[in-house]
């Protein structure tokens, strides 16, 4: 097929995930026919680097050798099989491993598909559980503002943000939702660098009074991704899980987009030195290659599903592919690359580089703030510096910059107004900072015009 067939079926049949389809008239989508790195290779030789690794999955560049191998090793062998009543090396290997990296007490694995379905998996665990140890009543879900859990109803519901969830919310389920961390237009006038995480009031206010009507607080451990990369510090974790232990109510973490790395170390919860009941993770797990989700829990949870049959306490969530062999061989990779190349030792002068970035880009008239948590930085572009008022939404400035940088050979697609850099954790220093130096430029050209 040339690039005009690719075009011309794309346009007649194909539906893009979050996207206004009409925005392809203006701009196509781009035919991409093979990945070399960081790089995104088009039909026509075109190279971009992958600055978010393509909606954050991908950990150490696109075809990489060591991936390809283990993927077609397990391919020689078995691609699937059913995992009810059968089980295999990959999953048991992946599911010790994972085990053993994790925030302590986390002892169980249960398997699914993608992010959404490891938050169902969270949600209907802790629901079941408390419905199992007598104390029914405990059924629902609080979650912050801006919280993204992905698209299923049921991740919906635990989510906070309306621009994917209001025009479903009659068929959504109701819970909680509770003011969140907001660093950069804190109400208390602080920095999250130095706070000790005064806005966590109005959560220990709301799980407080309603304890003996929930079930779990969820919550996007220190970055709110889909918000627009928002960070906060990791005192608030540590006030959650001692919150959830005061009040009875599990603490499930959502680390699809933080997990593996991307925070400067394995998991987000780790700066904090906590644990949580349930955390999910998917995303990185099999380094962007195949969709890949568990939900590890702990002793106590599972126990309460464990009985005789008769008892009916089983917890009966099933996905056709729960377990692929393929995708757990690449995530039993994934670890060992960890392992084997110490590959979180190598993101300190990465992020170091990033760190540096902070002042040239807040130099600029329209950038607000730029802010950093380990691998994952970000910059909010405004209208105005001094009160912090946002462009319009309507002016779509954010997409502009994703214009003007794929011109200059680079992935950056914006949350409204942020800019983010969430790239491979083995991009190289100087790829970087050919990234760092084409939003740099992007920006400019988009803030120039009033
Ligand atoms: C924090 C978080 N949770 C859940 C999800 C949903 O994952 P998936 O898109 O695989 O369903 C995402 C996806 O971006 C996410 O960032």
């Amino acid at each position: 097929m040339d690039k005009l067939d690719i075009l011309r079926l794309d346009r007649d049949h194909v539906w893009h995930p979050c996207t206004q389809q009409k925005d392809h008239e203006s701009l196509p989508p781009i035919p991409i026919a093979r990945g070399d790195g960081v790089y995104l290779v088009d039909v026509d030789g075109n190279r971009y680097i992958d600055g978010v690794s393509s909606w954050w999955v991908n950990l150490f560049g696109h075809n990489h050798p060591r991936l390809n191998r283990a993927l077609t090793d397990q391919a020689g062998r078995i691609a699937h099989h059913i995992f009810a009543g059968f089980t295999h090396e990959p999953a048991v290997e992946l599911a010790s491993r994972l085990c053993r990296l994790a925030p302590p007490g986390l002892t169980k694995v249960f398997f699914a598909d993608n992010g959404s379905a490891a938050v169902e998996v969270a949600v209907k665990m802790s629901f079941q559980f408390w419905q199992q140890t007598g104390r029914p009543q405990k059924s629902r879900f609080v979650s912050i503002t801006d919280a993204y859990h992905g698209e299923t109803l049921g991740a919906l519901s635990v989510g906070g943000c309306d621009l994917y969830r209001e025009i479903y919310r009659p068929i959504l389920l109701e819970g909680f939702r509770v003011q969140g961390p907001d660093c950069f237009r804190c109400p208390y006038g602080l920095h999250r660098d130095h706070c000790n995480a005064e806005c966590f009031e109005h959560l220990e206010r709301q799980v407080t009074a309603t304890q003996e009507q929930i079930a779990a607080v969820i919550i996007e451990p220190l970055i709110q991704g889909a918000a627009g990369m928002r960070i906060y510090p990791p005192v608030y974790l540590k006030k959650l899980r001692t919150l959830c232990d005061a009040c009875s109510v599990h603490y499930i973490a959502d680390e699809i987009a933080v997990g593996f790395g991307r925070t400067g170390r394995m998991f987000a919860n780790e700066h904090a030195e906590v644990s949580p009941d349930l955390l999910c993770l998917s995303k990185g797990i099999t380094g962007g290659y195949l969709p890949l989700s568990v939900t590890l829990t702990t002793d106590a949870i599972y126990d309460a599903f464990y009985d005789d049959y008769a008892a009916q306490k089983a917890f009966l969530h099933s996905h056709s592919y729960t377990g692929n062999p393929l995708a757990c061989a690449l995530a039993v990779e994934v670890l060992k690359i960890f392992e084997e190349e110490d590959v979180l030792a190598g993101l300190h002068p990465k992020m170091a580089l990033l760190q540096r970035q902070a002042s040239r880009f807040e130099s600029l008239q329209h950038v607000g703030e730029f802010r950093r948590c380990g691998m994952v930085a970000a910059i909010e572009m405004v209208q105005d510096r001094e009160t912090r008022r946002p462009f319009p939404w309507q002016q779509r400035r954010g997409l502009e910059v994703y214009r003007q940088a794929l011109a200059r050979g680079a992935l950056l697609r914006p949350l409204g107004n942020v800019i983010y850099f969430m790239p491979p954790l083995t991009i190289a220093e100087d790829e970087l900072q050919t990234l760092l130096d084409i939003a740099y430029e992007a920006i400019v050209a988009v803030t120039s015009v009033p």
